[in-house]
This record gives structure tokens, C-alpha cells and sequence, in this order.
């Protein structure tokens, strides 16, 4: 299975990705992978302040056929199962969403890079302010992406929940045990 974990900085991504793949590799008995973007040019990516929108696009396009190339695929190819934090829908959330590219042009972009679709694609929503005060808390302003604060959050929180075809979380009023609860429950029907 590929499973992606989606939400704005500070829902819990980690948290509970890193207990899905534990779950998940118990309950199929299958290795599990876990991943995220972006990967394989982060630091560059993470660092770049100043770069126009569709540079910032582009990066995060290269980065994805790159992961896939060097780890998505050739876990998937060995039957293991694949969890990402974040994938084609973190693009269309921030760099449309929150920066301003349009949604139709970007959509049509990376269906054309023809990258695999997730089997599922879970995402963590999230009040903003609740979700930027945890990110404040962790002292990480060093990423240029959470250093836009809170109008850039929930810009891209309202793109998130326009887009389809998820498992929607909603975890503002949950703990991190009560949220995977929901998770493992929504992934049980599935399997
Ligand atoms: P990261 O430190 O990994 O944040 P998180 O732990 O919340 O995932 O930083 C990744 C940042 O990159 C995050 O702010 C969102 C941004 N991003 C995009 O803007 N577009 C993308 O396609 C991806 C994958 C990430």
C-alpha cells in the first residue's frame, strides 16, 4: 500500500505517521517505509527564500521524481508498504493555496509527471491558529515555508479542504491517541 499523510505544518504528521507504520506493518505483516517530501533536495528547497512561486513548484516536482525514483517505487516495487508525509497534495496546498498559483494549471503539471496515485490519502485538518502555536512552540521558524505564519496556514488549510478524494481527520479536539484511533479505524474498512 501507499499511504499519504497530508495536513499544514503542525497537525501531527510525524506523530502519527510513525505510528500507522508501525501499525500497519504488524496488522499486513508487511515492511513499511516511512518517507516524507520534501526529500531528496530538502535543505536546498527548505532554505531558498526569495524564489518566485513556480521555481518553488518546479523544486518540489524534481524532488518528487527523485524520491520516487530512489525510494517510493523501489519499496513498492519489493511489496512493501509506503507512508509519506506529504506528496502531489502539499503542492497544490501551499504553492496554490498559499502562494498563489493557479489550482487548474498546477493540477494539470503533475498529472503530466505522471507520478503514482496513493491508494489512500489520509488528512490530518487542523484549526490553524491551534496548529501554528504548536509550530512557534518547536522554535523551527528556520523553515521559510512555517516563517510565513499564520495567513499563509490557513490559506492553505481552506486548499486542503477543497481538495478530494481523502480520509479527513478532524483533530483539533482529539489527542494524538484518540487520532490515530479514528485513523486505524477509517484504514480498517480499507483493508
Ligand atoms: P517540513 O519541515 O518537512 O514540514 P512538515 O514537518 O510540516 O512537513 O517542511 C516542509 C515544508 O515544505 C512545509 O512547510 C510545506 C512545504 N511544501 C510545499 O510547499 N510544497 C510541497 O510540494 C511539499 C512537499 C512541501
Amino acid at each position: 500500500m501507499f499511504i499519504t499523510i497530508e495536513g499544514i505544518d503542525g497537525s501531527g504528521k510525524s506523530t502519527q505517521s510513525q505510528r500507522l507504520s508501525e501499525w500497519l506493518e504488524e496488522h499486513t505483516r508487511t515492511k513499511t517505509i516511512r518517507t516524507y517530501e520534501p526529500y531528496s533536495f530538502r535543505e536546498f528547497i527548505l532554505s531558498g527564500k526569495g524564489i518566485s512561486p513556480m521555481s518553488e513548484l518546479l523544486l518540489f516536482l524534481a524532488d518528487r521524481a527523485e524520491h520516487l525514483n530512489r525510494v517510493i517505487l523501489p519499496a513498492l516495487n519489493e511489496g512493501h508498504n509506503v507512508i509519506c508525509e506529504r506528496y502531489n497534495d502539499s503542492t497544490l496546498a501551499y504553492q496554490c493555496g498559499g502562494h498563489g498559483l493557479k489550482i487548474s494549471h498546477v493540477k494539470n503539471i503533475i498529472a503530466s509527471c505522471n507520478f503514482p496515485e496513493p491508494d489512500v490519502k489520509i488528512l490530518l485538518e487542523i484549526n490553524p491558529e491551534l496548529a501554528y502555536s504548536r509550530v512557534i512552540q518547536r522554535h523551527n521558524l528556520n523553515d521559510k515555508f512555517e516563517a510565513e505564519g499564520l495567513e499563509l496556514m490557513k490559506r492553505v488549510s481552506d486548499c486542503y479542504l477543497n481538495l478530494e478524494g481523502y480520509i479527513v481527520i478532524h483533530c483539533s479536539d482529539m489527542n494524538e491517541s484518540e487520532v490515530f484511533a479514528k485513523i486505524k479505524t477509517e484504514l480498517e474498512k480499507r483493508l
